[in-house]
C-alpha cells in the first residue's frame, strides 16, 4: 500500500523515536502532521523536517485538548503514537502515585488519542502504538507496556477493518535520556551494549522504519513488532 500523499499523524513527532518516524513517512512521500506539547519543540521539528509538515500543540493525556486537535486535523489515513512517559523504580520504592501516573501518561494518553481519533479514520487506514521491552527492576514500566500491547489486541478487533498494531523497542539513544548526566548516559548505553548480539543500542531510525512498515503493510493487525538489538535472547 503506498504512502504517497496520504495523511499521516504522529502524536509525539517531535522527539526521539517520533521524529525519527516522521522523517520516514516524509522518505515515502506521506503528508506529515506531528504533535506534542512543547511549543518550542514542535517548531524545532518543523525547522529540522521541513515547511510541508503541520504542526498542533496538544496534551495527549487531555480529552478535550485532543479532540479538538483531531477535528482540526480533519480526515486522515494513518495514526502513530510515540508520545509516552513513564516513572520506572523497584516496586516497593517507587510511590504508588508515580506508577498511576505512568498509566495516565503511557497507556491512558494512548487510550484517549485513539478513541478521539476512530471518527477520521477510514476502512484502509492504521493505528500504530508504542510499548516497550522489559527492564529488570522496572516493574511499572513492564505492566504499562503490557496493557498497552492487550489494548492492541483488543481494539484490532473492536476497530476492524482499521488495522491496529504495537512497536515494541528496545533500549534507543533519544532525548529520552537527556536528563542523565552524560557519562552515566553514555556508561548505561555501553553496558546495555556488551548484553545486545547487536552490539550496540538503538538508534531512533532503527525503529521508526517499524512504524512506516505497519502503516504500509494490510495484513498485519495486532501484532507486536518487537525490535531491540536482540535483547529478548539473553
Ligand atoms: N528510548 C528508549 O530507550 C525507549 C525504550 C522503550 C520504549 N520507548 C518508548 O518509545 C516512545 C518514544 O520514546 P523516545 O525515546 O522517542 O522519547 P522522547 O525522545 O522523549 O520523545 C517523546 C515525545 O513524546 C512527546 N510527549 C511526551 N509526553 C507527551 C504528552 N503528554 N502529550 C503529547 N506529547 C507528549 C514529547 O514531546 P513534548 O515534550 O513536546 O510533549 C516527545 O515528542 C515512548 O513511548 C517510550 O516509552 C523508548
Amino acid at each position: 500500500m503506498s504512502l504517497k500523499g496520504k495523511r499521516v499523524v504522529i502524536i509525539g513527532g517531535t522527539s526521539g523515536i517520533g521524529l525519527s518516524t516522521a522523517r520516514a513517512f516524509l522518505d515515502q512521500s506521506a503528508q506529515v502532521i506531528i504533535a506534542s506539547r512543547s511549543a518550542a519543540k514542535l517548531s524545532a521539528a518543523k525547522k529540522a523536517l521541513g515547511d510541508q509538515v503541520d504542526i498542533f500543540e496538544l496534551d495527549f493525556r487531555n480529552e478535550e485538548m485532543v479532540a479538538d486537535v483531531f477535528n482540526k486535523i480533519g480526515k486522515f489515513d494513518h495514526l502513530v503514537i510515540t508520545a509516552g512517559e513513564i516513572t520506572t523504580g523497584r516496586f516497593s520504592d517507587l510511590p504508588i502515585s508515580d506508577a498511576k501516573e505512568s498509566f495516565e501518561n503511557k497507556f491512558w494518553g494512548q487510550y484517549i488519542t485513539v478513541r478521539a481519533a476512530v471518527p477520521y479514520l477510514n476502512n484502509a487506514s492504521s493505528i500504530t502504538m508504542t510499548s516497550g521491552g522489559y527492564a529488570k527492576g522496572a516493574t511499572t514500566l513492564e505492566a504499562v507496556n503490557s496493557a498497552v500491547e492487550g489494548l492492541v489486541r483488543g481494539l484490532a478487533v473492536d476497530l476492524a477493518p482499521v488495522r491496529v498494531n504495537v512497536v515494541s523497542p528496545g533500549m534507543v539513544d533519544t532525548p529520552l535520556f537527556s536528563g542523565m548526566p552524560e557519562e552515566l548516559r553514555q556508561e548505561s548505553f555501553s553496558k546495555a551494549a556488551q548484553h545486545l548480539p547487536v552490539g550496540r543500542v538503538g538508534k531512533p531510525e532503527d525503529i521508526a522504519q517499524s512504524y512506516v512498515y505497519l502503516a504500509e503493510n494490510g495484513f498485519t493487525t495486532g501484532t507486536v513488532v518487537t525490535i531491540n538489538g536482540g535483547a529478548h535472547l539473553g
